[in-house]
């Protein structure tokens, strides 16, 4: 067993500390009031190849492991989990399944420009009806041809009106239940395909959630990524990477709540002393960093299987759970730590906090997280 990061490990996670603190943290306040999404650091984030980390080169990524996957995301969700999630989606539920599951013509024409950063992707499961009972699919695609016409609504799209690129899982065959589920490529601009409503949100506020509305669009069949009536596996196999991206985005909001904690308590004189002298915050502090220490061991763990390409979706569920309820936590602790400075919107743990929410519900609630880690216990 070997704790110690890599050199390749140790120079990303530098390399992207560094622009996050100077590139990214200082408008992240400005951009999450304004629910502004962030599109020129979106390309700078592609610039550092960012956008397709552990996807191999040949296909337009970084060709590095998963664990330096996490250390990206956590760094950028430090300063702004916005950006941490935009990066994790098309990293994890775009890029991962056209990985496992696209022919090489299907890589050649989508996943180099989404690796490379050069287009943006969005993964479209949720439905009104259907987010934890995610099998549930009513948008359908009937094939029709040698196309399949979509008709129907998604909702909740990370990236949903600033991808270029979507995975659209759609119901071909209700009869079969979830074996009757497709995953189709559908390009923005495809007639009949269109962005709907953009969501207010309480947290993750510079990220662009929206509605996807699909009315007689026409895709060809060529565009199905996966075996017809495998779309289901490709969803649940996408979201166990994807929850190991969420875990590290809640790592690093959770970090971030005690370094500004820290910073701040350094600061703050009551009592004729600053407020790091009195033992009830030092054991908050103490706390609380054990728990993210744990998180991101979780995390870590979860990236070390999936690089060794052994199975890791309890662990990727392990691991999306605590850091998340870790996440909430820290956050309400910082809160706590900075009073009603904290309360305010001049300090970033009002921030941290409404961040932090989301984790513990996209990618699969922390209910669906504990089944099928009692799942995967009670098997056999
Ligand atoms: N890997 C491989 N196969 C899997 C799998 C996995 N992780 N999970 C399920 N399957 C397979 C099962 O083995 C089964 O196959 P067989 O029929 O051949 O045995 C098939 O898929 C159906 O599985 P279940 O019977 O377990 O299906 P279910 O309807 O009971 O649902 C569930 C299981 C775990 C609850 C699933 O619905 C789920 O994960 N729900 C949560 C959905 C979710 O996370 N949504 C998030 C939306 S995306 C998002 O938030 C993105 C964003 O924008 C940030």
């Amino acid at each position: 067993m070997d704790f110690q990061l890599s050199e390749e490990q140790i120079m990303i996670r530098d390399m992207v500390r560094e622009f996050a603190e100077n590139e990214v943290k200082p408008s992240a306040a400005e951009r999450d009031a304004k629910e502004e999404f962030p599109d020129d650091l979106v390309v700078k984030v592609a610039e550092l190849g960012l956008m397709g980390v552990a996807i191999p080169e040949e296909w337009g990524g970084a060709g590095m492991d998963y664990v330096s996957y996490a250390i990206a995301v956590e760094e950028l969700s430090k300063v702004d989990a916005s950006l941490g999630v935009i990066v994790s989606v098309n990293n994890s539920l775009v890029c991962e399944p056209f990985k496992n599951y696209a022919t090489d013509e299907q890589k050649e024409k989508y996943l180099k420009p989404l690796a490379s950063g050069e287009k943006l992707g969005a993964y479209a499961l949720s439905e009104a009806q259907s987010g934890s009972d995610a099998a549930n699919i009513k948008t359908k695609a009937i094939p029709d041809g040698d196309h399949y016409v979509i008709n129907g609504q998604k909702m909740w799209i990370t990236n949903g009106g600033s991808s270029d690129i979507v995975l659209a899982f759609c119901m071909t065959n209700e009869e079969l239940g979830p074996k009757g589920i497709n995953c189709l490529i559908a390009e923005k601009g495809t007639p009949g395909f269109e962005v709907g409503k953009k969501e207010e949100k309480l947290g993750i506020r510079s990220s662009d959630t929206t509605s996807l509305v699909f009315e007689d669009c026409r895709v060809p069949a060529e565009n199905r990524l996966g075996d017809e009536g495998k779309g289901f596996i490709v969803a649940m196999t996408t979201l166990d990477a994807g929850r190991i991206g969420i875990a590290a985005q809640a790592v690093g909001i959770a970090q971030a709540s005690i370094d500004e904690s820290i910073k701040f308590a350094r600061e703050r004189i009551a009592f004729g002393r600053p407020i790091t002298k009195f033992q009830a915050i030092q054991f908050y502090l103490a706390d609380l960093q054990t728990k993210v220490d744990a998180a991101r061991l979780l995390t870590w763990k979860a990236c070390w299987l999936y690089d060794q390409r052994q199975k890791y979706t309890k662990e990727a569920a392990m691991a999306k759970t605590f850091a998340s309820e870790v996440a909430m936590e820290a956050a309400i602790k910082a809160i706590q730590i900075h009073g009603g400075y904290g309360y305010s919107r001049e300090y970033p743990v009002e921030r941290f906090l409404r961040d932090a929410k989301i984790t513990e519900i996209y990618e699969g609630t922390s209910e669906i997280q504990r089944l099928v880690i009692a799942r995967d216990l009670l098997k056999g």
